[in-house]
């Protein structure tokens, strides 16, 4: 018998605090369920036991208790165990992943945020082999109205939260910058438009592309 087929596909949802990214993950998960899909929906740092343990490292605690290069070998180590154990393994099978947050959220976050030479991302990210998404979705939201709607949902997980306004206005104009540098990877969305359309247009996007 000839192997199956494999159709998967690895998509990534980025942007800031509070934009929609998990609400928009669960909601292509159930659509490209309903499609008949296998989908394996999962989100960084985390996704596999050993990157849920750096997780908590990573968003618990005082916000200068690493600094961002500190921050990007946690979130290099604990990539690498994502990978070897969920995306991976899902990837070959077929499945489509849905991760909430990658690669883009670090260059966003510890680069153009947190000042990190962006050659030692790079670098990092060549180390663990970090496959590059099919897809990614920038959701575009104005800072101060995405921690609003954060406010109080991620009680002793606001590490990077409670990080200074200019410093989210940085992850927000780099998340922007990735999607113009990469417009065949990156679709912006604009998150301030009702949840219900965010999914309508990112499975259009999909659709499209497909
Ligand atoms: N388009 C939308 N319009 C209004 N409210 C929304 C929209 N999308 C999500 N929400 C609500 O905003 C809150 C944050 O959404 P969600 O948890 O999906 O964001 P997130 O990007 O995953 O946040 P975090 O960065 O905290 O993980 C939730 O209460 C969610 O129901
Ligand atoms: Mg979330």
């Amino acid at each position: 018998m000839s192997p199956t087929p494999k159709s998967g596909r690895f998509i990534t949802l980025e942007g800031g605090e509070g934009v929609g990214k998990s609400t928009l993950a669960r909601g292509l998960a159930d659509a490209l369920s309903g499609d008949g899909c296998d989908v394996v929906v999962t989100r960084e740092p985390g996704g596999a036991p050993g990157a849920v343990a750096i997780r908590a490292l990573l968003v618990q605690g005082d916000a200068g208790r690493w600094d961002a290069m500190e921050e990007a070998l946690l979130f290099a180590a604990a990539r690498r165990n994502h990978l070897t154990h969920t995306i991976r393994p899902a990837l070959a099978r077929g499945a489509w992943v849905i991760c909430d947050r990658y690669y883009d959220s670090t260059r966003a976050y510890q680069v153009a945020a947190g000042g990190l030479d962006p050659v030692a991302l790079d670098a990092l990210n060549a180390l663990i082999e970090a496959p590059r998404p099919d897809l990614t979705f920038v959701l575009d939201f104005a800072p101060e109205a995405g921690l609003e709607r954060s406010q109080g949902r991620n009680l002793g997980e606001d590490r990077f939260e409670r990080k200074a306004a200019d410093f989210h206005a940085r992850v927000r104009a780099e998340f922007l910058a990735i999607a113009a540098r990469e417009p065949q990877r990156c679709v912006v969305l604009d998150a301030g438009q009702s949840a219900a359309d965010v999914l309508k247009q990112a499975r259009t996007e999909l659709e499209a592309r497909s």
